[in-house]
């Protein structure tokens, strides 16, 4: 099936910090800038058809020359863990794919950020 774009500056996504727009590039009208710290989350909630594997797409940037690794937490579980690299600049942002369980329905799916540094710049999330 085609896949919906969840935007990170918009609700019900939350972001652990501020919404931005100084960093060109983004979808949308700007961006997630998690607090740098151990566990200033992301999260969106995300329908799925059926219960299964999702497949995510999520977009950032990471100007630093550090990863920022994040658990990846689906209703509540860690379902996986994701390490946002950089990518070179605040305005080069790429794609990281990501599979996950979901089940039927509304699921909330939180990028909770494992080191001092906090998340990567979080622009959408692609299910
Ligand atoms: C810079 C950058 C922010 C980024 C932050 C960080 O301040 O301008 O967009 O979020 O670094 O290190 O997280």
């Amino acid at each position: 099936a085609a896949s919906t774009r969840y935007e990170a500056e918009s609700s019900p996504a939350v972001c652990t910090g501020t919404l931005d727009s100084d960093w060109a590039g983004y979808s949308g009208s700007g961006f997630c800038n998690g607090t740098n710290a151990v566990g200033a989350y992301a999260q969106f909630t995300v329908n799925a058809a059926s219960a299964g594997t999702a497949t995510l797409n999520v977009r950032f940037a990471n100007g630093t020359t550090s990863a920022r690794p994040a658990d990846i937490i689906v209703n509540g579980s860690t379902a996986t863990s994701a390490s946002f690299e950089g990518t070179g600049a605040w305005s080069t942002w790429t794609t990281k794919t990501l599979t996950v369980p979901v089940a039927a329905g509304s699921n909330t799916i939180r990028l909770n950020p494992t080191g001092s540094a906090g998340l990567p710049n979080v622009d959408y999330l692609d299910a």
